[in-house]
């Protein structure tokens, strides 16, 4: 622990554009959550990185527009339409990609959902959909 924290403080205190970055140009990253939001600007990002990445998302059309975002960059960018709560269907699209594309090196379980509403006021489907897509769907997904 006192190596890392030692490590950790040495970090923190070497400024950003100093620091080493991961080589991420030959991974394959699966985003899940890819059509919008943090999801988009993370498959941006891999992109500028020149790694290969696969879109999974519920909205297929706004994954779509974000793969072509991609690749208008330059990069290899694939979506597919996924509830990544239902597990068959996760198995079966991630069996897809296999074949399509090749093996996930890297996984961003970032599909989420908020309800917004207070605990006790939430209704029950909306606390299922929550555990599904929020907790279940990483095991799934992994
Ligand atoms: N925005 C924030 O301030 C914030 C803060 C903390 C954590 N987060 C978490 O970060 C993640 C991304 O946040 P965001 O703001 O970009 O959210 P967002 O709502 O903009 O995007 C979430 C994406 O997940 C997709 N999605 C939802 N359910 C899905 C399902 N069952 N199967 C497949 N795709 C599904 C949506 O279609 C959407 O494209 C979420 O998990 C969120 O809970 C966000």
């Amino acid at each position: 622990m006192l190596y890392h924290s030692i490590v950790a403080l040495v970090c923190f205190c070497v400024p950003n554009f100093l620091r080493s970055k991961k080589d991420v140009s030959n991974e394959i990253v699966l985003i899940t959550g890819g059509a919008c939001g943090f999801g988009r600007l993370y498959a941006l990002e891999f992109t500028k990185r020149g790694a290969t990445v696969v879109l999974w998302d519920i909205n297929e059309d706004g994954a779509r527009e974000v793969a072509k975002e991609c690749n208008d960059l330059g990069g290899k960018a694939y979506a597919y339409k996924v509830n990544v709560s239902k597990s068959e269907e996760v198995y079966k699209v991630a069996a897809d990609v296999k074949a399509d594309i090749g093996d996930v090196t890297i996984l961003v379980n970032n599909a989420g959902v908020v309800h917004g509403n207070k605990l006790l006021e939430a209704p029950e489907h909306l606390l299922h959909r929550t555990i599904d897509v929020n907790v279940k769907a990483a095991f799934w997904v992994s």
